[in-house]
């Protein structure tokens, strides 16, 4: 049988990005992109060039980089946004711009404020000036979930005729049922036929996108947009690894499909991303949470011991999960092991990055009995630092808070002087981060802190990721930082954030001045 196609079109750098506490810097970016193109997604959407500085230059070095997989941008439907998105994915192999605009009755008369034809007009210009920077172009009716089937009939005509290739209906609010899935993608489909692909998008804010993006599949969608981990706005997106994984596992019911995944990278990727955005998925959560293969009753265990189908659906190596939770290295291994242990976990690093990769890796091999996989996906990720240690983190000693008044010196080097400098705060944290205020100058506001434990065992190393703003009208910034101390952690991940912060004000002055010189 001629299996059809499901284009597996991942957005966990845009949509997935927009999960609260979920920015990635541009390093990071492009190791999640070098992976997804190992998992073997169809397409990348990088990110949304038009946002900030930091995006493009994310996509465009990813443009550069991937080579099998599409690189897409997405871009509202203004010039404006189309130019970046066109710019930022000039270099890559196979492009794509993704431009949309509100479709439902309620967006169009708030938000908007637009009428239908204007909204029609719109989106052709959007279309046709996409097609001027690239052939492939994928046009969205946003919330079509809540939108009238005649004017998405009426617009899709409008933007296929422009020149769209793919026609995208996401459930925006994540509010339909899949039946109502069903009927509108057999609807569309048989309006549309094979003028255009039909993509769907849904959100999981009813627990129901995996399902209705199953469901969309069965009446015509031949692309799904889809989240590693379901991360993305609100509740999220349908979930790569549940979606893939349903398929195969279900290839009786899915018999007329196939999907260019190496399911065998879904736990690695999942792995990344969690590490990377500090976002653990929920230990239940399918396919990758940390019980998905956990047996706890007896009556379980004992099945599972006399046959593992007996309470197994598919096995943890189909997802590349190696079930014995290996210890990796130890301290005497080199940096020949340490580094083909990076290759065989997906990294490419620069030399630079491999050197104070290792440096790390062997001072915490000194401290740590047992190093596993998720430590070394932490160290690395911790290294990734694309932008410019501006302030680094030299020393720290800190005055126990117990029953006297939180106290800590700092420690900090900038172009080349050490400073030290000490304060007081309401708690030890508060008085780690006033005191790197009082040496950098800068006055950043926490809006969220979060810690989690790498792996098991009390001497684990401590994730800690901060969301800071150092000025309130410009995008907060989030910082992380790893050591087997958590206070030494917090600092970390707060000097991250503000040379984020600084590098992004870099980037604007540059960018400002290039403007002012074309101008
Ligand atoms: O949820 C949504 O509608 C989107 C569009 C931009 C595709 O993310
Ligand atoms: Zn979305």
């Amino acid at each position: 049988m001629n299996k059809e196609n499901i284009i597996i079109f991942d957005t966990t750098l845009r949509d997935g990005e927009q999960s609260p506490g979920a920015s990635m810097n541009t390093s990071e970016k492009i190791q999640i992109a070098s992976q997804l193109e190992r998992l073997g997604v169809d397409i990348i959407e990088a990110g949304f060039a038009a946002a900030s500085p930091g995006d493009f230059d994310a996509i465009e070095k990813i443009a550069q980089r991937v080579t099998d997989s599409t690189v897409c941008s997405l871009a509202r439907a203004i010039d404006s946004d189309i130019k970046a998105a066109g710019e930022a994915i000039s270099k890559a192999a196979k492009q794509r711009i993704h431009t949309f605009i509100a479709t439902s009755p309620i967006h169009m008369e708030h938000k908007l404020k637009m009428t239908a034809d204007e909204v029609i007009k719109r989106a052709v210009r959007a279309v046709e000036y996409a097609r001027e920077f690239t052939e492939d172009v994928e046009f969205s009716c946003e919330d079509a979930g809540r939108s009238d089937i005649g004017f998405m009939k009426e617009i899709s005509d409008a933007v296929i005729e422009a020149g769209a290739g793919t026609i995208n209906l996401p459930d925006t609010v994540g509010i339909r049922m899949p039946s109502e899935i069903a009927t509108m993608i057999s609807q569309m489909h048989a309006y549309i036929a094979d003028r255009a692909i039909i993509s769907v998008h849904n959100h999981n804010d009813l627990g129901l996108a995996v399902a209705n993006s199953l469901e969309a599949i069965l009446h015509g969608a031949r692309q799904v947009e889809c989240t590693i981990n379901g991360l993305g706005e609100r509740a999220g997106n349908a979930a790569l690894e549940e979606l893939v994984m349903a398929m195969k596992v279900r290839g009786d019911y899915f018999e007329a499909f196939k999907t260019t995944i190496n399911t065998k990278e879904i736990y690695p990727t999942s792995r990344l991303i969690a590490t990377i955005t500090g976002i653990e998925p929920q230990p239940n959560k399918a396919i990758v949470g940390k019980n998905a293969f956990a047996h706890e009753s007896g009556i379980h265990q004992d099945g599972m011991l006399k046959h593992k189908q007996t309470y197994e659906i598919f096995s943890p190596e189909e997802i590349g999960l190696d079930m014995e939770d290996t210890l990796v290295l130890g301290k005497h291994s080199g940096r020949a092991a340490f580094k083909s242990k990076l290759e065989k976990l997906g990294f490419t690093i620069e030399q630079e990055e491999l050197n104070s990769a290792f440096e790390r890796f062997k001072e915490l091999a000194d401290k740590k009995k047992e190093i596993y996989d998720d430590d070394i996906r932490a160290l690395v990720t911790s290294e990734m630092g694309s932008v410019a240690k501006t302030y680094e983190l030299i020393a720290m000693q800190l005055m126990d808070s117990t029953g006297g008044v939180p106290s800590a010196a700092v420690t900090i080097r900038h172009e080349g002087r050490e400073t030290t400098d000490a304060s007081i705060g309401e708690g030890t944290i508060d008085a780690v981060f006033k005191t790197i205020d009082r040496i950098t100058g800068h006055n950043g506001r926490l809006l969220d802190y979060k810690v989690t434990s790498v792996t098991k065992g009390k001497d684990a190393l401590a994730n800690v990721t901060v969301k800071v703003t150092f000025n309130d009208s410009e995008p907060a910034m989030i910082g992380h930082g790893l050591s087997m101390d958590t206070m030494l952690a917090s600092a970390r991940a707060y000097i991250g954030a503000l040379n984020s912060y600084l590098s992004m004000e870099g980037m604007l002055k540059i960018r400002n001045e290039d403007s002012a010189k074309t101008v």
